[in-house]
């Protein structure tokens, strides 16, 4: 059950987890945008996924395998994993346990905390300063002025292959503010 003991606190993830979180997020997300050109120029377009999409990753980098994945997951559960420019990326089981056709970055849309799933709330829920978002991501509480941003996330092969999601936001009825 999740615990709250301070408005600080982050209830399913232990502070030190989260901390490494951020720095995984962090690092990554640096050491890959530098080195994204060189990466770039050696690796041919596709090698990522298919259809030209990125394959998850997990937190040390490797392809998430589905069937793996989803005999340690819930329906319901809210997982990190490794989207474009090294973004934290939620993917989403199903409550048929499937991966579910989108996926959510992790960033605050107010001054980019990684923004933790709180199961019990049903919610994800800023610990920097209080916004939080429903389960599809979509704001329901300040500072944070927009929804957390969408990616298309589909299963091949058996791995996640996450694409750029330019259509209308679902939740919203709007266009994407993050293209
Ligand atoms: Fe998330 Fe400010 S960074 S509420």
């Amino acid at each position: 059950m999740a615990q709250l003991s301070s408005s600080s606190d982050v209830p399913d993830m232990g502070r030190r987890q989260f901390m490494n979180l951020l720095t995984f997020g962090t690092i990554t997300g640096t050491a890959l945008g530098a080195l994204y050109p060189v990466i770039k120029y050696f690796v041919p377009p596709s090698s990522g996924g298919t259809g030209g999409g990125l394959t998850a990753k997990d937190a040390i980098g490797n392809d998430v395998i589905v069937s793996d994945f989803l005999a340690n997951h819930n329906p319901g559960d809210r997982t990190l994993v490794q989207g474009f420019r090294g973004d934290p990326t939620y993917i989403v089981v199903t409550e048929e346990k499937t991966i579910d056709n989108y996926g959510l970055n992790a960033v605050c849309t107010h001054l980019g905390c990684v923004v933790p799933w709180n199961s019990g709330e049903n919610k994800f829920m800023c610990p920097c300063h209080g916004s939080q978002y429903d389960s599809t991501g979509k704001v329901v509480r300040g500072p944070a002025p927009l929804s957390l941003a969408l990616v298309h996330a589909a299963v091949a092969e058996d791995k996640v292959t996450l694409t750029p999601w330019t259509e209308t936001d679902f939740r919203t009825g709007e266009n994407p503010w993050w293209t």
